[in-house]
């Protein structure tokens, strides 16, 4: 089910009773809950979830964390998902059919996932296979729906996400001659260049015009890049960088590989948010820093740094808005609808889905 028939059939209104509440009230009330649920109840939490959130995680994580924790996690009977929907469907696809799953805010979608719909995929494999015939394999960023996972895992792929991507690319092209990647073009490009692979071996589907787009000799192509992007990280861009190094030549700059090949290849150092966190942490005292991704983990690691200088690449970035849904009354909303017996926003993938999808995370998972 896409997240639009999702929130078609859900309620996904707030009610108005949480909107009177005071922080005071919400944050007494959260710990209680918390407390009387005990282990029944596991809050996740993504590293761009803002603090008045984050504040209330059992665990915090980048992507491959998050869906390691719950692929181990048996004994929550509620595991409340503080990220975006793409990631409550993978804790939903690794955790037993009695575990419910619910995301806090139904709008909390992840626009890269939605760049690549199921018939757009199904279409796509269709044509590349008239090229190169069965020489393809799937690979999927985790953002990105059940169904994909599920195409992708149906087609011997697997899913892949920031932190272990060069090992997953250099896993496929051990499979197969050629990669399909979905639907981040600009993390498989950049996966693909750090391990060698030309950018003219590298071509891009257009799932719109339904087309290949490559100059070239096709036999030379190693990987079909998705023409799908994220679009807080298409905020960071080659003038910030020059506009750094210009005004603060000091600064090292780290960034995330969801960012531009141009902007990935000017900046010092890329990786997941999990390397971005550890890699401030290990900086010594005193030295300067500009981040490239989202806001609300900036701002977290700019709080608990004050020792080192540190800015956002893009002085004007915002929050990714759609991570940002997730807040103090929502969640609040969540657990006292667990508490009532009638929990709301269950985030349910269909068995025939989930049954493919997990054989793509299981061999992510595997090598992970
Ligand atoms: P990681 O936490 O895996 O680095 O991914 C970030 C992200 O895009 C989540 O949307
Ligand atoms: Fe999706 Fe980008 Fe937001 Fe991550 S930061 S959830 S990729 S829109």
């Amino acid at each position: 089910m896409s997240i639009f028939e999702m929130l078609k059939e859900n309620d996904t209104a707030l009610p108005e009773r949480y909107k009177s509440l005071s922080e005071h009230e919400m944050v007494a009330r959260i710990l209680e809950i918390k407390k009387e649920l005990g282990a029944k109840l596991f809050i996740p939490g993504h590293h761009y979830q803002k603090d008045e959130v984050i504040q209330f995680s059992d665990t915090t994580g980048d992507s491959l964390q998050l869906a390691q924790v719950s692929a181990k996690n048996t004994d929550a009977e509620y595991i409340v998902f503080c990220g975006v929907h793409f990631m409550a469907e993978t804790a939903d696809i690794l955790t037993s059919k009695e575990q419910k799953v619910i995301l806090p805010d139904m709008r909390a979608g992840c626009s890269m996932a939605d760049m690549a719909d199921i018939h757009q995929t199904e279409r796509a494999w269709t044509k590349l296979q008239d090229y190169f015939g069965d020489t393809m394999i799937p690979l999927t960023y985790v953002n990105s729906t059940a169904s994909i996972k599920s195409f992708v895992g149906k087609n011997g792929g697997a899913t892949v996400t920031s932190s272990n991507a060069h090992r997953m690319v250099e896993w496929a092209l051990g499979e197969k001659e050629r990669i399909l990647f979905l639907p981040d073009q600009h993390l498989g490009r950049n996966t693909a260049y750090d391990l060698g692979i030309p950018l003219d071996h590298m071509a891009v589907w257009d799932p719109i015009k339904d087309e290949l787009v490559f100059e070239g000799n096709l036999e030379d192509i190693k990987i079909i890049l998705w023409k799908g992007h994220c679009s807080v990280h298409e905020n960071f861009t080659v003038k910030n960088i020059e506009n750094i190094r210009k005004q603060h030549p000091e600064m090292k700059i780290i960034v995330h590989p969801e960012c531009s090949r141009e902007v990935v290849e000017l900046s010092d150092d890329n990786g997941s948010t999990k390397k971005i966190i550890e890699t401030i942490e290990a900086a010594p005292s005193g030295s300067s820093w500009a981040i490239g991704t989202e806001m609300n983990l900036v701002k977290r690691i700019i709080n608990q740094h004050p020792d080192k200088n540190i800015v956002s690449l893009n002085p004007f970035m915002c929050p990714c808005l759609t991570m940002n849904r997730i807040d103090m009354p929502h969640l609040l909303w969540a657990l006292e609808s667990i508490v009532e017996g009638n929990p709301i926003n269950i985030i349910e993938v269909e068995e025939e889905v989930s049954k493919y999808a997990i054989d793509a995370l299981d061999r992510m998972l595997e090598r992970a």
